[in-house]
């Protein structure tokens, strides 16, 4: 039976992965700090109470990565590790470096030191588009150099995947696997991302903030796309440090997704403009090709299903 340590697992994303691997019987620890960064820790205990009356076995720890010790006490018994654990958002990243660089880069070495300290030689990790900056060539690829992170939050994620690596090179029998996401999105998406603020500023008839002109692309992937990408990732069996691009392949600008929204919405935006911020790249625009070739992975959700999931999660959930 696998038997995961699941750190994040009351984020976002993590809550999807928790309920898929639990709803295939997998063992899953969920190891998570429940902190107000970025956003509120009730969401956190919503989702974990989701989790615990859909799955009653579940077992949700709280603690931080960071903590070296008591990461070598979960990872005992477990046959891998999916570490979604971070601080996520660009924004925040340069308010906090900090903590960015303690939870993103040391807390992965740390939890990572720990995982092949006890013989599991499966790690996957969340990494973000965030690496490639303003400078790759798109359609991104994984073998891009990344040399120029736009924020320090990019720089974290970018720090992971070089200290991991080198580190797998030298366990041949190790895997770990860095997944950039691309833009989530879906129920339950963090309440501070722009496509819940929009959906919600929409719903309500409530004036909305779009940062530059409109048109900065983003490649916006929906959360069970990403789902089913991770869970493919985690039980791939090939060893050796990779990156994989989990992004829909398909960018659309603001303004597209604004019109989305106000048809899912069935009402129009009302639109505030602001000035870009630092660290926002001009458009994320993901290759998928390996993914595909080696993760027989494929993003399904088109646009507006994914926008539907968004406005029945924020009209039912404040
Ligand atoms: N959502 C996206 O669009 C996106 C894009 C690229 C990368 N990512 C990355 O994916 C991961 C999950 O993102 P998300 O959107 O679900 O964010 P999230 O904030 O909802 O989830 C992250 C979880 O990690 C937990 N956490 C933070 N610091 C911790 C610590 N020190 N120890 C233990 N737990 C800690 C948080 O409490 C939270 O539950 C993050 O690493 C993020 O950087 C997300």
């Amino acid at each position: 039976m696998n038997q995961w340590l699941l750190s994040g697992g009351v984020g976002f994303i993590g809550y999807h992965v928790a309920e898929a691997l639990l709803a295939r019987g997998d063992a899953v620890t969920i190891v998570d700090d429940f902190s107000d960064a970025p956003y509120p820790a009730r969401y956190k205990r919503r989702n974990a109470e989701h989790l615990k009356a859909a799955f009653p076995h579940v077992s949700i720890v709280e603690g931080t990565v960071t903590d070296r010790e008591h990461m070598n006490a979960l990872v005992q018994g477990k046959s891998g590790v999916i570490h979604l654990a971070g601080l996520a958002g660009v924004r925040p990243s340069f308010t906090s470096p900090a903590r960015y660089a303690e939870v993103n880069v040391q807390g992965t070495a740390s939890l990572f030191e720990a995982t092949m300290a006890v013989g599991i030689r499966n790690f996957v990790f969340a990494s973000s588009s965030s690496v490639y900056g303003n400078s790759t060539p798109l359609p991104a690829t994984e073998d891009a150099a990344c040399t120029e992170p736009e924020s320090p939050y990019a720089a974290t994620k970018r720090a992971a995947e070089l200290i991991t690596k080198p580190l797998c090179a030298v366990r041949p029998d190790a895997r770990c696997v860095a997944l950039r996401f691309f833009t989530v999105y879906g129920a339950r998406q963090r309440p501070e991302m722009a496509i819940t603020l929009f959906m919600r500023a929409v719903l309500e008839g409530r004036p909305l903030t779009v940062f530059g002109d409109g048109g900065m692309r983003r490649d916006f992937t929906h959360v069970d796309d990403i789902t089913r990408g991770v869970v493919a990732s985690a039980d791939a069996a090939h060893a050796g440090w990779s990156a994989y691009n989990l992004g829909s392949g398909a960018p659309v600008t603001l303004g597209e997704l604004i019109a989305g929204i106000e048809q899912v919405a069935g009402k129009k935006a009302i639109i505030e403009r602001a000035g870009k911020p630092a660290g926002d790249v001009d458009a994320t625009y993901a290759s998928i090709d390996k993914a595909r070739r080696e993760l027989d992975w494929e993003p399904r959700v088109k646009l507006i299903e994914g926008l539907v999931t968004v406005r029945d999660w924020v009209t039912a959930n404040d």
